[in-house]
């Protein structure tokens, strides 16, 4: 069957959705990039909008199997980001009309850090009188934590999923009894139950993944009513156990890579088709595989991009995966050279904008 036939059906069931992501013939990729691009215009649009992304501190009590600041890593210096550079990078942020600011760091549970975001969120909401747009991605809480932060001014909030099958994720992470599942799609259940714009997502390319479990992840999206989704390619990082099996088996090289990159623009691509109107980043990670990883996300649907404005010493510290793109640069080259990127495949920047999934509006009509 021709890749036409699956691009015009109104509705994709799972079996097309495996179809059109196992692609990789130049003429079809095309094919399929141009109509996911098309969904984009005509179900948000060809604006892109910008989250200003605060790496505010790389402290974290978990020890995922793939992330290069998890606890067990001792190569990493831990930094905190004093709050009155938290703060004057949120003025900053409004200035520049970003819109929206997306406060990431490790996982912490202890009351002094429930304390400390709830008053920063308070702080950050005062700038401009509310004007700056909210995102926390700061991991699993309990469901009165989050409620706390949804009062303070949170009103979006990212915990990815890392992938949908639960025998996956188990092999992803140590089994300590803190790294379930269950828990985190019970997380995501509770900030959607609170009334955050919830985002989630999945890293593409694992070993053992294969195309129906990405096809499952799609699904999941759905039937978890997600309004943004960020998702991007494994990428290694040196000093962990994955990285490190994963470099020993040889399927580190360029071909494996490229293979990576290109499920990532396709999860991107049939996402798009499939979810519509949802919120969908052009992530890091898909830079660090090829130059051009973000417009290619940009051109296949994705409509979010996040430059970073975590502070230049700390960048170094930072480093989920090897060969992060953009450590050497200050917030405002960031801010340019994504304005570029975005003029290059024929977008617009939503300044000023909270750029709220529609989905989600749509959803509550
Ligand atoms: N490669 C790609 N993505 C990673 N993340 C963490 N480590 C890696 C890696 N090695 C992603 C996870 C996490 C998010 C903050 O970063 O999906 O949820
Ligand atoms: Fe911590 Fe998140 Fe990295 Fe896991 S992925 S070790 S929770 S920072």
């Amino acid at each position: 069957m021709n890749i036409s036939h699956y691009l015009q059906k109104e509705k994709l069931n799972k079996e097309d959705i495996v179809f059109l992501l196992g692609r990789t013939e130049p003429e079809e990729l095309d094919q399929l990039y141009r109509a996911a691009y098309e969904v984009k215009k005509e179900c948000v649009g060809n604006v892109d909008y910008y989250r200003g992304l605060l790496e505010f501190s790389n402290r974290c009590i978990k020890n995922c199997c793939y992330c290069g600041i998890r606890r067990g890593n001792r190569q990493v210096e831990r930094f905190d980001t004093p709050k009155e550079d938290i703060l004057a990078m949120a003025r900053w942020c409004y200035e520049q009309q970003y819109g929206s600011i997306t406060l990431q760091s490790g996982e912490r549970q202890d009351e002094a850090f429930v304390d400390y975001v709830e008053d920063l969120l308070r702080e950050i909401k005062s700038i401009g009188n509310g004007a700056l747009g909210i995102t926390l991605c700061v991991g699993e809480q309990t469901k009165e934590t989050y409620q706390r932060w949804y009062d303070a001014g949170a009103h979006r909030y990212l915990l990815r999923i890392e992938s949908s099958n639960p025998k996956l994720y188990k092999t992803l992470h140590p089994q300590d009894g803190h790294h379930k599942w269950e828990v985190r799609k019970a997380c995501l259940d509770a900030l959607a139950e609170i009334g955050y714009q919830v985002g989630t997502g999945v890293m593409i390319g694992l070993p053992g993944q294969t195309l129906e479990d990405l096809a499952d992840d799609i699904l999941f999206y759905k039937s978890q009513n997600i309004a943004m989704i960020g998702m991007g390619p494994y990428v290694v990082h040196h000093n962990t156990p994955l990285g490190k099996k994963v470099s020993e088996a040889g399927l580190d090289s360029p071909e494996e890579r490229a293979r990576r990159l290109r499920l990532s623009i396709n999860m991107v691509a049939v996402t798009r088709l499939f979810l519509k109107d949802v919120n969908i980043a052009a992530t890091t990670a898909m830079q660090t595989l090829h130059p051009l990883g973000r417009e290619m996300a940009l051109k296949a649907g994705a409509n979010i991009l996040m430059p970073l404005v975590t502070l230049p010493q700390f960048r170094n510290q930072y480093q989920l995966y090897d060969n992060k793109p953009c450590l050497e640069d200050g917030q405002e080259q960031c801010r340019n050279c994504l304005s570029a990127r975005v003029a290059s495949v024929g977008d617009t920047v939503g300044w000023g904008q909270w750029g709220d999934s529609p989905h989600f509006f749509n959803n509550l009509k």
